[in-house]
């Protein structure tokens, strides 16, 4: 869910309603605001919320507009209890409406908490667990405790994971938030403060962002930003500048974020690059904060993510043990920690997250945190939780990524899996050390030849308008590329609804086969023709295809003629060594499910049931 406050001289309803489309990407199942008018006892709330996206919110506002206002809260909801209707709709108030609350997170308690509630007389209007708080604090002011000390009081009393922004009728100097295991970053103004689940709520005011610590508990005011613990006790945000500018939170010129993204990806690329390694290709990654012996006595390694993350953490495995020889294994964030995993000291727990907010990463971090593994985080926002929490951090420095479907993300997660594998090789002197400036000179060159496949961008959308009626779509894939698969497959599901699924060519036969029919599309990555009979071996994957009536489109070097007789459409690729394949072999995928939902009529920032930063397990 996105989150907003504000409290300053502005109108709280546009610092509120800007701030919410820009956190749209959180979550659009519905959107709402609430408002503080009058002062003192003769003050009331004004509240405003609908189902569906901002845009139903702002017709609402336009019709019938809110009084003036400048303290304010305001939500967008990725919907987890009740659905997503408008009385479940956030900002939700207490019994005599003056407590309003916004909520991101899951109160575990809720039910119990309910029940006393109801036990006591009070009417609950909506099935959220939210309302619940809105009476709590509610019932807290009432009893003449201010709302900061009313919101330490019920933290203390939730369990699970939230973050919670509350606005008191009668007090409209303030604007009382909270989190626990959930996103909250405050802007300091000049005059003016703000609250958001992320920096874009408030970018276009200051990128001057106060960052909170676990269990706190915020206060702002015009003239500044007040932090506590759930007890009460004074504590310290931390203090940054927000490195990136509002260009970058919008679309310019580009009908999406995702396609803007998409194209962004060479310059994303070449930053996730920048200043890692020297001349000679040495690679100093001084964010590892793990010391090189630390290093060398690793002897397992487990990386973890969720979606678009865990694929990146698929072709990791492979670039890391070719040049680490250690062990590696990969799984889902939220399978991890209920299977015991074996952690040792020795262990290093790789935790891949764009967001660095996904619930399911960060339990699986705290869990192996507790057993003593060391934890390094891959991950694109600086001062989330999950690098916050681990013993080091790679980020990935690609920029604000928007659209809800993973690209410049993705492709950045790789590049820190590189420079991480890579790195790891050259402290603990590995045979293969001897190549890693070639591979860091290879590396080098992708900005470069990821611009190639944009600059032909219009053959990939041609392919998508031939393919508008699809229902179902294969991708196939070996090796580094087989994850290439999972995630074409991935974004076609998310963005277009297709029927979609990957698989590692090898496997084909051994079942996937029976789904072949007359005119099925299939991509196939092929790998680089090289050493090793992988290249040729997907070849034979391409004939039995072939053979039972599929439409082959094959991704292959573009110098490769000996596949072009078993392509019936071939996209090129620039000639890069197996491991790194995927850089570019994913490109012209992301453009084919982004140019075909675009067709299609559908919403590709903003898809069906999905959320960018899922921040409930
Ligand atoms: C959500 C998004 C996916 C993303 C996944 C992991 O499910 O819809 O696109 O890959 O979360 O996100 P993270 O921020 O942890 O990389």
């Amino acid at each position: 869910c996105g989150i907003v406050g504000y409290v300053g001289e502005r109108q709280a309803r546009d610092v509120v309603i800007e701030g919410l489309r820009r956190l749209e990407y959180r979550g659009y199942d519905s959107a709402g605001i609430a408002l503080i008018t009058g002062s003192g006892s003769s003050g009331a709330l004004a509240v405003d919320k609908r189902a569906g996206k901002l845009a139903n919110l702002e017709k609402a506002i336009e019709e019938s507009p809110l009084p003036p206002s400048t303290t304010g809260i305001g939500h967008t909801r990725w919907a987890t209890h009740g659905a997503p209707n408008d009385v479940n709709a956030h900002p939700h108030t207490g019994p005599r409406g003056r407590v309003a609350v916004v909520h991101n997170g899951i109160i575990e308690n809720f039910a119990r908490l309910r029940d006393e509630l109801e036990r006591r007389g009070n009417d609950l209007v909506s099935e959220t667990d939210t309302e619940v708080t809105a009476h709590l604090l509610e019932a807290e002011v009432e009893a003449g405790h201010d709302l900061t000390e009313a919101m330490q009081r019920v933290c203390r009393r939730l369990e699970g994971a939230f973050t919670l922004v509350a606005l008191d009728a009668q007090d409209p100097s303030r604007v009382v938030a909270a989190r626990r295991n959930s996103p909250l970053v405050v802007g300091i103004g000049e005059g003016e403060n703000f609250i958001g689940s992320d920096v874009a709520a408030f970018i276009e005011h200051t990128r001057d962002a106060l960052e909170l610590g676990q269990d706190q508990v915020v206060t702002i005011t015009r003239e500044g930003a007040e932090v506590t613990d759930f007890d009460g006790n004074p504590a310290e945000g931390r203090h940054y500048h927000v490195d990136w500018d509002l260009a970058a939170a919008e679309k310019g010129g580009f009908d999406w974020f995702m396609r803007k993204e998409i194209f962004e990806q060479p310059r994303a690329i070449a930053d996730a690059l920048l200043g890692r390694h020297d001349e000679a290709g040495q690679l100093q990654l001084d964010e590892v904060r793990i010391s090189d012996d630390e290093l060398r006595d690793i002897d397992k390694i487990i990386i973890i993510g969720c979606g678009t993350a865990h694929y990146a953490g698929l072709v990791a495995k492979y670039a890391i043990e070719h040049w680490t020889r250690i062990p590696c294994e990969v799984e889902l964030a939220h399978e991890f920690r209920y299977r015991d995993p074996i952690l040792t000291r020795n262990t290093l727990v790789v935790a891949i997250s764009q967001s660095g907010e996904t619930a399911d990463t960060l339990m699986a971090i705290r869990h192996a945190v507790k057993q003593r593994a060391r934890v390094l985080a891959i991950c694109n926002t600086n001062g989330s939780t999950i690098p916050r929490e681990s013993d080091a951090v790679i980020y990935t420095h690609a920029g604000p990524e928007i659209g809800v479907a993973s690209t410049k993300g993705f492709l950045t997660q790789l590049i820190a899996c590189y420079l991480l594998g890579l790195y790891l090789a050259q402290v603990r002197g590995t045979k293969f050390g001897d190549e890693i400036a070639g591979v860091v000179r290879e590396l080098a060159q992708m900005p470069a030849n990821v611009q190639t496949i944009l600059d032909d961008a219009e053959s990939v959308y041609a392919l998508a308008q031939r393919f508008q009626g699809t229902r179902s779509v294969l991708f196939l894939g070996r090796h580094a590329g087989y994850p290439v698969a999972l995630e074409g497959a991935l974004k076609l599901k998310e963005l277009a609804y297709i029927h979609a699924e990957g698989f590692a060519a090898g496997e084909l036969k051994h079942g996937p086969i029976a789904l072949i029919e007359e005119g099925l599309p299939v991509f196939c990555v092929v790998p680089p023709r090289g050493r090793d009979q992988l290249h040729d071996k997907m070849i034979s994957a391409i004939q039995e295809v072939r053979a039972r009536g599929a439409l082959t489109i094959v991704l292959a070097e573009a110098s490769d003629t000996e596949v072009a007789a078993y392509a019936d459409v071939l996209i090129g690729l620039p000639t890069v060594p197996t491991l790194l394949q995927p850089v570019v072999a994913t490109v012209p995928l992301q453009l084919f499910a982004c140019e075909l939902a675009t067709l299609i009529g559908h919403d590709v920032d903003q898809p069906r049931n999905l959320a960018k930063s899922v921040t409930v397990e």
